[in-house]
C-alpha cells in the first residue's frame, strides 16, 4: 500500500484555489512589467502585427512552422470567399541532432525541406517568381520590424551556438540563396500570433492565441498606448500591436510557482537554466521528464522503495519519456491499468505491482492537472489585464490536443480563478472558453504575410 507516497505527492503537486489567484495576480502584474521600459522576466515581445485579417485577403503563400518537434511547410491559398482557404502540406521530421548541433545545418536542412516541396508542388525553381513566405519561428525574438527576428534566447531544448542574440531572417535567407529557393520573406512570426490571427480570421470572438504543446506560450492584442516600452515611437494610442508574451518565462525570479525539488533539478539540468521557470512546470517537453524523476525518487529514497529489486537503468535516462506516455496512462481504464504495465514492461523493462500501478497513475494525474491548472493562471491574467468579461481563446500543440483532460482541468481551475458562479445548464458557455484553434501556424502565417504585404503596398 502506497498511501503515504500518494499523499505527500497529492500535497506536493496539487494547486488549490487560494494559490491559483494568488499566481494569477502575480502574473497580472508582470505582464504590465514587461510591457514597460524597464521591463521584466517575461518578454512582452512586440510583433509588428497591428492588425487582424478582413476575411477578405486574397493570394497563394507560403509558410513555414518550424516548432519544438516537426517542421512543417503548407501552402495557404485565401480566396475570395470571406474566411476560407486552401491548405496543401507537407510534414517533415526535425532530427534531433539539429537541435543541439550547428547552426549552418539548422538552415540548410530547412532551405531543403522547402526546395523539396516547392519542386513537388510548383515544378522547377528557377523559372518561378519568389513566392512569399511567412516564417514560424517559436521561440523569443526581438522584433524591430515584422520582417526581423533577434533570437532572444533558445527555449524548448534548442541549444544552437551562434544563433541567440543575432538576426535568424539573413541566416535563413543566406541558405535559401545558396540553394536557388524562390522565396521572399515577408514576415516572421511566433506560433502563438499565428494562432490568434488565424483563430480570429474564423471566429470575431477569439482574444488570446495559446500554445500548450512542447512549449507554452500565448500571444495577444494590445493598444500601443498601453505598451511604454514604444512610447517613444509615437505610434497613435489606440494602434493595435499582437505581443508574444514568452510567457514560459513567468516567475524566472521563483516568487510564487509552487516548484517541487524535481522541478528545481529539470531546470538545473536543462540547457537554460534560470529560464523559462513557469514553462518547465506546464510544458509537453517536461511532463514526463518530471514523471521519470519522481519515480527514480520513489524507488531510491522513498520508504516504500518502488520497483524493489528491479533493473531501473532504463528509467535512469533523462528525457526517455514524453507526454504521451502520461497521455497513455491517463487513458488507460483504472480498473485494471494493464496498458500502463505493459508500457512500463515495454519501454522501461519495469514490472509494477498493482499498489505501483495505482501510483504511477496517480502521479500521472497530478502532473497532467498542475499543468493545466498553472495554464489557466496565463489565460486569467491576460483576461483580467484587458478586462475580456466574455471571449474565446484559441489553443493548439500537442498537449492541448492530445493530453487528457487538459481542457476539462484548465476549465475548472479558470472558473475558480474567476470566480464564475457554478453553470445552471451543463451546456452553457462559460464566460470565457479556451477552444482548438483552427491550423493556427500554416494559416497565421500566410494571414500575416497577407497583412504585411498589404501594409508594404497602402505604405504604412
Ligand atoms: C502546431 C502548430 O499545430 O502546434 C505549431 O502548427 C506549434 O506552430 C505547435 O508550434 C505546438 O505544438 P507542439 O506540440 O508541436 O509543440
Ligand atoms: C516556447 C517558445 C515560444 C513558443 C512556445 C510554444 O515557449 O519560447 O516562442 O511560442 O514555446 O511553442
Amino acid at each position: 500500500d502506497l498511501h503515504k507516497e500518494i499523499n505527500h505527492l497529492e500535497e506536493l503537486l496539487t494547486v488549490d484555489t487560494a494559490k491559483l489567484k494568488e499566481i494569477t495576480s502575480h502574473f497580472q502584474n508582470e505582464l504590465e512589467k514587461g510591457l514597460s521600459v524597464e521591463g521584466g522576466s517575461i518578454p512582452m515581445n512586440p510583433t509588428w502585427v497591428m492588425s487582424y485579417p478582413t476575411g477578405h485577403e486574397t493570394g497563394t503563400y507560403l509558410a513555414l512552422d518550424m516548432g519544438g518537434t516537426n517542421l512543417r511547410v503548407c501552402q495557404v491559398t485565401l480566396t475570395e470567399q470571406k474566411s476560407e482557404f486552401d491548405i496543401i502540406q507537407s510534414k517533415y521530421r526535425m532530427p534531433e541532432e539539429l537541435k543541439t548541433g550547428d547552426a549552418d545545418e539548422l538552415w540548410e536542412y530547412i532551405a531543403d525541406c522547402l526546395m523539396q516541396f516547392i519542386e513537388t508542388h510548383h515544378g522547377d525553381p528557377t523559372k518561378l517568381e519568389k513566392i512569399p513566405l511567412g516564417f514560424t519561428f517559436s521561440y523569443p525574438a526581438t522584433q524591430n520590424y515584422v520582417d526581423e527576428g533577434i533570437l532572444q534566447r533558445w527555449t524548448k531544448g534548442f541549444d544552437i551556438p551562434g544563433v541567440e542574440g543575432h538576426n535568424v531572417v539573413p541566416m535563413f535567407q543566406d541558405a535559401l540563396a545558396r540553394r536557388g529557393v524562390p522565396i521572399k520573406l515577408s514576415a516572421l512570426i511566433n506560433d502563438t500570433t499565428g494562432t490568434l490571427v488565424a483563430s480570429a480570421y474564423t471566429d470575431p470572438k477569439m482574444k488570446i492565441g495559446c500554445i500548450f504543446g512542447t512549449g507554452c506560450n500565448a500571444a495577444y492584442m494590445e493598444d500601443c498606448g498601453s505598451i511604454p516600452k514604444l512610447a517613444h515611437l509615437n505610434l497613435p494610442p489606440d494602434t493595435p500591436m499582437a505581443i508574444n508574451c514568452e510567457w514560459g518565462a513567468f516567475d524566472n525570479e521563483h516568487k510564487v510557482l509552487p516548484r517541487t525539488a524535481y522541478d528545481v533539478v529539470i531546470d538545473r539540468d536543462s540547457p537554460r537554466p534560470g529560464q523559462q521557470s513557469f514553462e518547465k512546470m506546464i510544458a509537453g517537453l517536461y511532463l514526463g521528464e518530471i514523471f521519470r524523476l519522481i519515480m527514480v525518487d520513489l524507488h531510491e529514497n522513498s520508504e516504500a522503495r518502488i520497483f524493489a529489486g528491479q533493473d531501473i537503468s532504463k528509467l535512469r535516462k533523462p528525457y526517455t519519456l514524453d507526454s504521451s506516455f502520461l497521455s497513455a496512462i491517463e487513458e488507460d481504464p483504472l480498473e485494471s491499468l494493464s496498458e500502463t504495465l505493459a508500457l512500463f514492461q515495454d519501454k522501461l523493462n519495469i514490472g509494477p505491482n498493482p499498489a505501483e500501478l495505482k501510483l504511477i497513475r496517480r502521479t500521472c494525474e497530478l502532473i497532467g492537472t498542475r499543468a493545466a491548472r498553472l495554464s489557466a493562471c496565463g489565460v486569467a491574467a491576460i483576461s483580467r489585464k484587458k478586462n475580456y468579461q466574455s471571449c474565446h481563446v484559441g489553443a493548439d500543440g500537442s498537449v492541448f490536443n492530445k493530453y487528457p483532460h487538459f481542457k476539462a482541468r484548465g476549465a475548472v481551475a479558470l472558473r475558480e480563478i474567476l470566480d464564475w458562479p457554478e453553470k445552471t445548464d451543463p451546456k452553457e458557455e462559460d464566460p470565457i472558453e479556451i477552444l482548438a484553434a483552427e491550423d493556427g501556424s500554416g494559416v497565421g502565417a500566410a494571414l500575416i504575410a497577407a497583412l504585411t504585404l498589404r501594409r508594404v503596398k497602402d505604405g504604412n
